[in-house]
């Protein structure tokens, strides 16, 4: 069986005096939640103080990014793993469409990404999607499976086990149009089963998170979906209510 996961995505969101309030609220409700893994992804530049703000409860912490470099160097502006590892950082997202499409990540950069994070014991939050676009034009599968393709090329499937796959349709994302659950089952269902025709202990075992306008009122259906394990949440992470309301969906 595999354990729900919720993670939420701050995206370039929060103050000192903002974070204190959420994490405080997140730690005075944590306890309602069910068998659920939870993360928060926080801006790079708070991952230290949300730690302490949660004080080692169970609430996991994770980035946004990172480098592709594992340590240290002339890489300015930029973190390495091994930083984000030595701040208790256990989780990076890698490959979010808002990367890909403002600032260039190639598939070939996410996949080394990945690679470094599973080296160094992070697990990566690995997110796929289709624009409109695409989706309307009959490529979908084809523009996932290309996204995975490069990153598989480069792990292998034998360490998927430890990659989570945020499927993340472009056009679902801070747009509030979500995909039906059915709609989303189907390109969950398509994942693993590529997944499934390399490796299908590992495919079963895969984590596979919806993200893209969830919200406490679509949360339940959504992950009652057999392929969906929980989801990569933006705005609603924002707002502890909406948040511990949405984890509690996955339990
Ligand atoms: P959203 O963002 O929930 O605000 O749509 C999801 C994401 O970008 O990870």
């Amino acid at each position: 069986m595999r354990k729900p996961f919720v993670a939420g995505n701050w995206k370039m969101h929060g103050s000192k005096a903002s974070i204190l309030t959420l994490v405080s609220d997140l730690n005075s409700k944590i306890a309602e939640i069910g068998d659920v893994d939870v993360a928060i992804c926080p801006p790079a530049i708070y991952i230290d103080y949300v730690n302490r703000v949660l004080a080692g409860n169970r609430i996991a912490v994770g980035a946004q990014n990172m480098a592709e470099e594992a340590n240290q160097g002339a890489f300015t502006g930029e973190q390495s793993v091994a930083m984000l590892k030595d701040m208790d950082c256990n989780y990076v997202i890698l490959g979010h469409s808002e990367r890909r499409a403002l600032y260039g990540e190639t598939d070939s950069q996410i996949a080394t990404k990945v690679d470094v994070a599973l080296k160094a014991g992070v697990t990566p939050i690995l997110c796929v999607g289709e624009t409109l676009e695409e989706r309307e034009s009959g490529v979908m599968e084809s523009v996932i499976a290309t996204q995975l393709d490069a990153v598989l090329d480069v792990v292998g499937i034998e360490s998927f086990d430890k990659v989570v796959i945020a499927y993340e349709p472009v056009w679902a994302i801070g747009t509030g149009k979500t995909a039906s659950p059915q709609q989303a089952q189907e390109v969950h269902a398509f994942i693993r089963g590529k997944l499934s025709g390399l490796n299908a202990d590992v495919a079963s075992k895969v984590v596979i998170q919806y993200g893209g306008s969830v919200k406490p009122d679509n949360a339940v259906e959504l992950f009652g979906q057999p392929d969906i394990d929980g989801g990569l949440i933006g705005g609603a992470s924002l707002n502890a209510n909406d948040f511990i309301a949405i984890c509690k969906a996955a339990g």
